[in-house]
């Protein structure tokens, strides 16, 4: 008899006590139970956002992977959904791995054999039982109404590797060809037969038949890219706009395995970087094999931008996982059986071939002003009274003083069990030692970049911090857990110092119905 995989999760979910645990993030997208890894499917339809993501409820008994689903109106009310994909057919049932979404309207459904506007894509991971052999095929999931889904019978879509590939070969990224309408392409994350990374382009007209085009090359980067780790996971194109000129970008960011460049960063097991340039065929022009790290925090990996309608435009919405690879003992397994969250979406610009991200949830504009500012604080702490009692928030910090002129910040939770984050000497120096959660990294240092302005916004969400310095040109990731009976921040000031602006919200604990 064939296990029965959904009644097994929703079973998991419903006896999940996650929601109960103190450290279960309010307003980010977190696990109903078990495990979380990438975002996938991302998408916005009409005023809902909807995130799928790499869900194992069974975690850490059964490594069985499944998509995840919640949705949200104002990306900081996530409501848990059942389980979009079972990983309970031939092609996925060791796992129905990372992919995204499309979504379609108008003519472009009429051409869609599938007919369904939400096309989910996603990698079918199958282990042989008796010789652990890998296949990885590409899959399609179909919706009309983002409530069922349904596996597409031509499944699989591509059935393995090609040749020149290892059965590495995962993570499709499907979009809508700019420079020939009508016609899509899937970028997948690969290994080449000789243990390097790369990525390949397919091409289709119906989302259904993939014709291979060939590798993703970059021909302006003087081979920095040609071997360049050993597996490319999760590589995805943005088309990014310039802050300053308008000029259109194409923004690839990508999650290189085995990279240790001589330079600052690069400190987690895997890092996630981009490189900036135009798409033309499957070369990415204009990129010189410049590349950065997306987010310079503990934990941060495999992001993706949500899909729209093309008639929907917006923001270009970027969501990652809080977390790494091989790195889930966490407290909350004890405490509440679930680890990992997403972290909250970002809006993306560029700026000088730079990344600009801003968290997508802005402050209103009438956020409530602390106390704090415009008074002369001299040396020493303090209480930022707005946030007491309160362990989820955001908050907006403004200095008069240069990032180099004296060391200033924030200290979230008690002080014996806290995280310090603070500009100091035109560095952002971030340090959770004394937290409950320090394994992979206690005190890290990031150089700011050139005219990095004096704003600090820290997004603190009860286990889970996101920092971003100078309106958004410096993202730090990290996990949080600080001492759970304190709560609320202090302001560290170690010269005097003026906060220009100090800007606060405050939000509840999550009602959560699972
Ligand atoms: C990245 C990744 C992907 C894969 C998925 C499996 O974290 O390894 O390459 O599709 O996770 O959960």
């Amino acid at each position: 008899m064939t296990e029965d995989l959904k009644g097994l999760a929703l079973d998991a979910i419903a006896t999940s006590a996650a929601a109960d645990d103190p450290d279960y993030p309010s307003f980010h997208v977190v696990p109903p139970v078990g495990r979380l890894n990438d975002p996938n499917g991302l998408l916005v339809d009409g005023a809902t956002y909807h995130a799928f993501y790499q869900l194992s409820p069974f975690h850490p008994h059964r490594k069985l992977v499944y998509w995840g689903h919640s949705s949200s109106t104002d990306l900081l009310h996530w409501h848990h959904h059942e389980p979009t994909i079972i990983p309970d057919s031939f092609y996925d049932r060791s796992g129905a791995y990372s992919g995204n979404a499309i979504v379609l309207e108008g003519r472009e459904l009429d051409l869609a054999p599938a007919q369904a506007a939400y096309q989910l894509f996603y990698t079918g991971n199958l282990k042989d039982p008796v010789t652990d052999e890998r296949t990885a095929s590409q899959c399609l999931v179909t919706s009309n109404d983002l409530t069922s889904f349904t596996k597409w019978p031509g499944n699989p879509l591509i059935p393995t590797h090609s040749q020149g590939y290892t059965a590495h070969f995962r993570d499709p990224q499907v979009f809508r060809d700019p420079d020939r309408p009508g016609e899509y392409r899937m970028l997948i994350g690969v290994q080449r037969t000789n243990e390097t990374g790369a990525a390949v382009l397919y091409r289709s007209r119906d989302l259904v038949a993939w014709e291979l085009e060939g590798e993703l090359s970059f021909p302006g980067a003087g081979g920095a890219f040609d071997s360049f780790g050993y597996m490319w996971e999760c590589p995805g194109l943005v088309r990014v706009k310039d802050e300053d000129t308008g000029e259109d970008w194409d923004v690839l960011i990508w999650c290189p395995q085995g990279i240790t460049p001589e330079r600052e960063g690069f400190e987690n097991i895997f890092p996630c970087v981009y490189t900036v340039g135009h798409l033309v065929g499957t070369e990415l022009w204009d990129t010189d094999g410049t590349f950065h790290e997306v987010d310079r925090g503990f934990e941060f990996y495999a992001p993706q931008a949500f899909a729209r309608r093309p008639s929907e435009p917006g923001p270009v919405l970027l969501t990652g996982w809080a977390g790494n690879a091989s790195e889930d003992d966490q407290p909350s397994i004890q405490t509440g059986r679930w680890v990992h969250a997403l972290s909250l979406p970002r809006a993306l610009s560029l700026r000088n071939g730079r990344l600009i991200q801003r968290p997508a949830t802005d402050l209103p504009d009438d956020a409530g002003q602390s106390a704090l500012v415009g008074r002369p604080l001299e040396t020493g702490q303090y209480e930022v009274v707005e946030l007491r009692g309160h362990r989820s928030w955001q908050l907006r910090l403004e200095a008069n003083a240069a990032p180099s002129s004296g060391a200033w910040g924030l200290r979230i939770g008690s002080d014996q069990s806290h995280v310090d984050i603070v500009l100091d000497e035109g560095a952002l120096r971030v340090d959770r030692s004394t937290s409950r959660y320090t394994q992979y990294g206690a005190v890290r240092t990031v150089t700011l970049p050139e005219g990095c302005e004096p704003v600090l916004e820290i997004v603190h969400d009860r286990s889970l911090t996101e920092v971003f310095v100078g309106d958004g040109i410096l993202a730090f990731t990290l996990r949080s857990f600080v001492d759970v009976s304190s709560s609320g921040a202090r302001l560290l000031v170690e010269r005097p110092l003026e906060l220009t602006s100090a800007s606060t919200r405050t939000f509840p604990p999550r009602p959560d119905a699972l």
